[in-house]
């Protein structure tokens, strides 16, 4: 039998009750996350809730994940476990408090302003992973100062140039202390998701009609935190669409510089790249992202381990990196004229 009274007498902390009286507010308010949902639907604009609740045609892929989730059995082992099991987990060579994190996501600031900020900064106070997306909204470097131990970075694919511009977001990576890189791997064509389309979100520029404005001037907390956080904007893409480029400019860079499907055999080579340009002991991963589970092939990719420039290394200059993004701007023209 699996006996284990011997385990801590450990009691529940009010953090782990923490919807019940003496729990925080927020968690009275919101015990679950379908509450907040609820709360989303009523306070924040109608393009920028069906933005973000939004899937994929019929939204059928969403049901599945939902069933999926729910066929989930928790098996209780009633009277030999006095203390709550730990959900630690050890991720590509790091400990984190659970074996979920916040997945990277295009645009966040458009659901609430300024949440890119606020997910970095809970997913480093939890201690589970914080995945910035390439068109997320805060810089690789500001996002690290944030979220130090627990930052991972998204990588969709950008093939001109011989990946010119992926493998310098992915040193600008590595110097700022990014311990996973993430390849989104199922995305080779944009995806119709009517929801957003509908709502005025489907044309590549973002261009408020009448109908989105009165949508902002009812949800007067979002329009309050749009005053204090500023426009949304693909923060990581801005310095390489030009340095006075505007937010329409840059979705219309990152719509061109984006495409394609990852091969494994890129993801090998862009780790063997970083292998050979660095020398220091500690490792860097590449992982995956897709809606799917991984088969065994993405298995072995995950465990890739790539090279890291030296512990101490600091995120490169600006100036110089605004040098590769001319260069990079300049091997695109001179394609495009060929
Ligand atoms: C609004 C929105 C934006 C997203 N942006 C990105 C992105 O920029 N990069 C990416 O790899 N995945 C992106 N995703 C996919 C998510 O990271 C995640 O894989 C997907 O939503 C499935 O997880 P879920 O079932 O928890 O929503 C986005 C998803 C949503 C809903």
């Amino acid at each position: 039998m699996d006996d284990r009274t011997s385990a801590s007498n450990l009691t529940v902390s009010s953090s782990e009750q923490s919807a019940y009286r003496g729990g925080s507010p927020l968690r009275q308010r919101f015990p679950t996350i379908a509450y907040l949902r609820e709360h989303a639907r009523h306070h924040i604009p109608r393009f920028a809730f069906e933005y973000c609740d939004g899937g994929a045609g019929s939204d059928k892929g969403i049901a599945r994940n939902w069933s999926a989730l729910d066929a989930v059995e928790l098996v209780p082992r009633y009277g030999v476990m006095p203390s709550l099991p730990t959900c630690e987990v050890e991720l590509f060579g790091r400990r984190y408090a659970a074996p979920i994190g916040i997945a990277p996501m295009g645009g966040p600031a458009l659901v609430w302003p300024g949440a890119d900020r606020f997910m970095a900064q809970a997913a480093q106070k939890a201690r589970v992973p914080y995945v910035l997306g390439t068109v997320g909204g805060l810089t690789i470097e500001d996002a690290a100062r944030l979220a130090p131990d627990v930052l991972w970075f998204q990588l969709y694919r950008m093939a001109r140039n011989d990946h010119a511009l992926a493998f310098d977001l992915m040193q600008r990576a590595e110097a700022a202390g990014v311990h996973v890189f993430v390849m989104t791997v199922d995305v080779p064509v944009r995806t119709t998701r009517p929801r957003e389309v509908v709502v005025g979100l489907g044309g590549g520029r973002f261009s408020p009609d009448l109908r989105m404005i009165l949508d902002m001037l009812r949800s007067p907390g979002w329009l309050s935190a749009l005053a204090r956080e500023g426009h949304p904007r693909f923060a990581n893409l801005k310095s390489y669409a030009g340095a006075n480029a505007g937010t329409n400019e840059v979705i219309a860079f990152a719509r061109d510089e984006i495409g394609g499907a990852f091969t494994w055999d890129q993801g090998h080579h862009a780790s063997g790249r970083c292998r050979a340009r660095h020398r220091a002991r500690r490792r860097r991963h590449l992982g995956l992202q897709s809606r799917r589970p991984p088969d065994r092939s993405a298995a072995g990719l995950d465990r890739c381990a790539a090279g890291n420039r030296s512990r101490g290394a600091r995120p490169r200059n600006h100036s110089s990196r605004q040098r590769r993004a001319q260069r990079h701007r300049r091997g695109a023209r001179a394609r495009a004229r060929r």
